[in-house]
């Protein structure tokens, strides 16, 4: 079975077509996968604008299209259906890849399965390295099991009882955990997004400023990251006020606002998981690129307990999209039937 997928959420185009060979043991291939980001458009902005992210991705999809035909001599005929992650994200970005995958739905004749982008964060736990199969990464999740999912526009805690059965324990009131590093970057000077920029000087920095761990001292599962980044910038601006907004006062500012956040939502998933007792704890979404936050989380659980996405497959791409596609390819619908949901929800 061969399954196209189609990301356009937020400022990412992805495309990657995927073939299960052996569905009773969920082995697959991906056979092409093809990204475009659009952080040259948006760094100048300090964050993304959205109809400059829908104009990037009316354009790049059809060149990414042909080109991962061009590559793998595919035809097109061949594909069963097209994944396309249709919430949540920016109103005008999903409009444009809706364009994109109705027209070129209704030009091959195929259904398309409607993919929750959250969702497909999840499941994106399950993509294996190498060898493995989905299935022995399915055996390595236990449940019930708690999920954590950090993006650049979520942060959620979620009660797993199976992969279908969710309960939302808290989640962000205002900031996303990545929208406030991609701030602390701009603050800093760092292009956006600033998550994998700051990680970088936060590796040469010390965490030697003080900033709050907000709300972890509240009986429920909320985070809030509003407020962390005003005392960063007023931090920044005390400290340009005594000239000292040098190199190496950059990297120790990095490396506290990083410990700062990281350590608030492990002490949130930590009083989750005291409460919960869940038997894997899966961590998925953008930031968990994150080298050091994985190392946190491994110190503070252990890594029997933790359920990471390969590194690479951590922020939006379109292998995710189609991999989930899969689990829902009952859901297909004919292309006139495909609408978008912004605010989609788990
Ligand atoms: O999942 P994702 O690609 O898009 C959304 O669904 O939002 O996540 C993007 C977010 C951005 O805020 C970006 O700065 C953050 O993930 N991110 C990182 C790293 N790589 C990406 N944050 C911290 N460290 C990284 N290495
Ligand atoms: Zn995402």
């Amino acid at each position: 079975m061969k399954i196209l997928g189609i990301e356009t959420t937020c400022d990412e185009t992805g495309i990657a077509l995927l073939e299960f060979i052996e569905e009773k043991e969920l082995k697959f291939k991906i056979i092409n996968h093809q990204l475009r980001s659009q952080f040259n458009i948006h760094s100048k902005y300090g964050g993304i604008v959205p109809i400059l992210a829908a104009r990037e991705h009316k354009k790049n999809l059809p060149i990414l299209y042909e080109k991962l035909l061009k590559e793998t001599k595919e035809k097109p005929e061949n594909f069963d259906y097209i994944a396309f992650s249709y919430g949540p994200g920016l109103p005008p970005s999903l409009v444009a890849g809706k364009e994109f995958v109705i027209n070129l739905a209704k030009k091959l004749n195929k259904k398309i399965i409607p993919v929750n982008h959250l969702l497909a964060h999840i499941y994106s736990v399950l993509i294996p390295k190498n060898k493995l199969n989905v299935y022995q990464k399915i055996k390595k999740i236990k449940f019930p099991a708690l999920c954590l999912l950090i993006s650049g526009g979520h942060t959620i805690l979620i009660y797993m009882e199976d992969f279908q059965k969710f309960k939302k324990l808290g989640e962000t009131k205002d900031d996303a955990i990545g929208e406030s590093l991609d701030k602390a970057g701009r603050i800093l000077g760092l292009e956006y997004p600033g998550g994998p920029k700051l990680e970088k000087l936060a590796k040469k920095g010390k965490p030697i400023f003080n900033l709050p761990r907000p709300m972890i001292l509240q009986n429920n599962f909320n985070f809030s990251f509003a407020g962390i980044k005003t005392a960063f910038w007023e931090l920044v601006e005390e400290i340009k006020k005594y000239n000292k907004f040098n190199e190496e006062t950059k990297r120790d500012l990095a490396a506290s606002y990083q410990k700062a956040v990281f350590e608030t939502i492990i002490i949130k998933t930590k009083k989750a998981y005291e409460k919960y007792k869940p038997n894997s704890i899966i961590v998925t979404g953008g930031v968990i690129a994150n080298s050091t936050l994985r190392k946190m989380m491994i110190k503070v659980f252990g890594k029997e307990k933790l359920v990471f996405p390969e590194k690479s497959l951590a922020t939006d791409n379109g292998i995710k999209i189609a991999f989930a596609g899969y689990f829902f390819k009952n859901n297909a619908l004919e292309p006139e039937k495909l609408e978008i949901n912004p605010l989609l929800d788990i």
